[in-house]
């Protein structure tokens, strides 16, 4: 186990997140933890964190595998007006703030539509961002000090961390700061109603903006061209038939843009 994680280590004194932090040796889910500070209405930018999770979850009921003390692991409360964005443009958010900061540790990062960071085509993060009327989560796992040897067989070849690809360990308390100042700057944004710069920024991240794509959808798969995102947080995708957004499923790279083999979606 890395140094453990402590409130005085992590805490961010006077700033919008993680004013306030709590942490957790063990827990179900941090995301479960933050909906409960949410629902006694703790302070807004309270972070939750914990070095184990047992029931930790990712999109579309998958779960988030991470060893104990090595990665981080945490979620972020956040306000009513961060929550009538909806969760989409929000995980984009977080996105770019996981991205950057590893950027700044020398890791290669791009995002993948619409919450999984990654470099080399492996995947280092992923984001869960839930919404209620009151309030939102924005769930961050990062896999920082986790040896090949801990990850699971089944994840070896598609995720990595950021000890496997510098081969060093790094400051956990320092990234996590680290990506609450960034994820802090993209909300003053949109707080300050300039959501197209986050959607600017997040295309320049995008591993898949420009490319032909595929996207598995609930309503069928669409394939096509990656043409831009939405301030709800939907991928556009140039299809035969038109324009169409994505709100939910997984998408595949097929290649590099080309227009001329755009087919049409099939429903
Ligand atoms: C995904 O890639 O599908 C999202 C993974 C999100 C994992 C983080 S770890 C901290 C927080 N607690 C959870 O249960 N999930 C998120």
């Amino acid at each position: 186990m890395d140094d453990p994680l402590s409130e005085d280590l992590l805490c961010r004194p006077g700033c919008i997140l993680g004013h306030k932090v709590i942490v957790k040796q063990e827990t179900y889910s941090t995301n479960d933890d933050a909906h409960e500070l949410g629902r006694t209405t703790a302070p807004f930018g309270t972070v939750v964190t914990a070095e184990f999770q047992t029931k930790g979850r990712g999109r579309l009921s998958r779960s988030w595998h991470s060893p104990a003390g090595k990665n981080l692991l945490f979620s972020v409360l956040l306000s009513v007006d961060a929550a009538r964005q909806g969760p989409g443009l929000l995980t984009l958010a977080a996105g770019i703030a996981v991205a950057r900061a590893l950027l700044a540790r020398g890791v290669d990062s791009a995002i993948k539509w619409p919450n999984d960071v990654r470099t080399r085509g492996c995947k280092l993060a992923g984001i869960l961002c839930e919404a209620t009327e009151k309030y939102l989560v924005a769930g961050i796992g990062i896999n920082v000090n986790q040896t090949a040897e801990e990850m699971p067989a089944e994840l070896a070849a598609t995720a990595t961390s950021l000890f496997m690809e510098t081969g060093k360990n790094w400051d956990r308390p320092a990234l996590f700061k680290d990506v609450l100042a960034l994820l802090e700057q993209e909300l003053i944004k949109i707080e300050q109603g300039r959501q197209n710069k986050v959607l600017e920024t997040w295309m320049e991240f995008s591993e898949v903006s420009g490319k032909r794509v595929r996207a598995h959808t609930p309503g069928g798969v669409i394939e096509g061209l990656a043409c831009g995102v939405r301030p709800d947080g939907a991928l556009l995708i140039r299809t035969g038939n038109g324009e169409q957004a994505v709100m939910a499923g997984d998408v595949e790279v097929l290649g590099k843009a080309d227009d001329a083999s755009i087919p049409e979606s099939r429903g």
